[in-house]
């Protein structure tokens, strides 16, 4: 059994208190983040006591009628969705927290209480275990192989919440209307188990935002994880990076908008401590961190890289070409790329095209070279996007279920 969330596009549930929830004549009420949540989770479990009761009366003929309603709000589908929709800014990505932990909450008091009634029965095993759940930390500090199965559950719930810092680092950026504006689409498959405990999620994205790497606009910033990382990073790592003495201002792609902070009183610097924290609670190794965050310091210097028009002879005669400059950026983004100079040079200047059995090089000009520079940034940024979103699906995702219907 499953419940579903798309964020994506129309009807804010802002503001509004608890008391929604309570007052009378709710019919009339506009749909509240706690009140949808509870409502989907609630139908869902009535569908799955249904659907078992069903099974149960179909290999017993003789028991008496069950659910007979028909149409009526016990015969609930047990897949659920929830569509959170509005303009930017309307507060989907909030609401979108705030259901998935009140997913989470619900499933940890399953959990918990299962556990008591265990733990009564078996007193001595379990005392430990109920501190340790509701500490992510702690959990962060092992490896998935090293959970027994209840623990994998509370890290799931953990795991599902803690993908969004670090979504959001690669994915959300500063726009006129949102400092936490979300660049993607996002829909999210939640597992929970017959119990009504959370077993696994799975989240797909969609289009991501790739132009703002390259054209921010003025006003706005460049994606969270680039001022996160320079103001958060140890001098190791602006030494590590090539980023010694060197600011937000220095980057082309950062400094063409002159906006480099955030007005809703969050921190970059902490933020990037957040998304760290949240990194290895869902299982990023240091070296994939590491990775990671080369690769886009690699894209910051490559957005500093400069070419200059030159002319090349050919049999044609002379035809328009140039050459990358050497600086000190694009010899740290090559290195930062694990490649050669001379051959991000080669990549970035020339064209390859294959005739026959030849490959004839012919060169590119300053706005071609400029143009392939660009493809290389967003091709590398987007590459590693889908690779953060995949890393986050292995880790939350429960094998045991098949990855049937979805939509709705
Ligand atoms: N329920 C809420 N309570 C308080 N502030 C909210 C709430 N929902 C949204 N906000 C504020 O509005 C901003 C934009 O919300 P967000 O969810 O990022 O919008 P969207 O995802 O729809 O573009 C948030 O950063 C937050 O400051
Ligand atoms: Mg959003």
């Amino acid at each position: 059994c499953r419940g579903m969330k798309n964020s994506n596009s129309v009807t804010p549930f802002k503001g509004g208190g608890r008391k929604h929830h309570h007052s009378g004549g709710e019919e009339k009420l506009p749909p509240h983040a706690y009140k949808t949540a509870d409502e989907a989770y609630r139908a869902m479990m009535r569908g799955l006591e249904n659907s078992i009761l069903m099974n149960q009366k179909g290999s017993n003929s003789n028991s008496r009628g069950i659910n007979k309603k028909k149409g009526s709000i016990d015969s609930a589908p047990t897949n659920q969705s929830i569509l959170v929709s509005g303009e930017s800014g309307a507060g989907k990505t909030v609401t979108t927290k705030i259901v998935l932990n009140y997913f989470a909450m619900l499933s940890k008091k399953i959990a918990d209480d299962e556990l008591l009634q265990r733990s009564s029965s078996n007193h001595h095993k379990h005392t430990e275990g109920l501190s340790k759940r509701f500490s992510p930390r702690a959990n962060a500090l092992y490896s998935p192989s090293s959970f027994d199965s209840e623990e994998e559950q509370v890290c799931i719930e953990q795991q599902v919440l803690q993908s969004n810092p670090i979504l959001e680092a690669f994915g959300n950026a500063r726009t006129l209307r949102n400092d936490n504006s979300s660049r993607f689409g996002k829909f999210i498959d939640i597992q929970f188990t017959s119990k009504g405990k959370l077993s696994g999620a799975q989240i797909e994205t969609y289009l991501l935002e790739k132009v703002r790497l390259i054209h921010p606009s003025v006003g706005e910033r460049n994606y969270h994880i680039f001022y996160q990382f320079l103001a958060g990073a140890s001098a190791q790592e602006y030494n590590m990076y090539d980023l010694e003495g060197m600011s937000v201002d220095d980057f082309h792609l950062l400094n063409q908008t002159g906006t480099y902070d955030r007005r809703d009183g969050v921190m970059d610097g902490e933020m990037h401590a957040d998304m760290l924290d949240a990194m290895v609670t869902i299982g990023f190794t240091s070296e994939t961190i590491q990775a990671l965050m080369r690769l886009m310091m690699a894209i910051l210097h490559c957005g500093n890289i400069q070419f200059t028009a030159t002319h090349e002879a050919n049999a044609r005669g002379m035809s328009d070409a140039c050459m990358m400059e050497m600086t000190h950026s694009s010899v740290a983004a090559a290195r930062l790329l694990g490649v050669k100079f001379e051959d991000l040079s080669d990549a970035l200047t020339y064209r390859a095209i294959k005739a026959g059995n030849e490959v004839v090089h012919s060169p590119l000009d300053k706005v071609q070279s400029e143009k392939a520079c660009e493809a290389l940034m967003k091709a590398t940024y987007g590459a590693a996007f889908d690779f953060i979103v995949n890393k986050i699906n292995e880790s939350i995702s429960n094998e045991q279920v098949p990855h049937d219907s979805r939509g709705a």
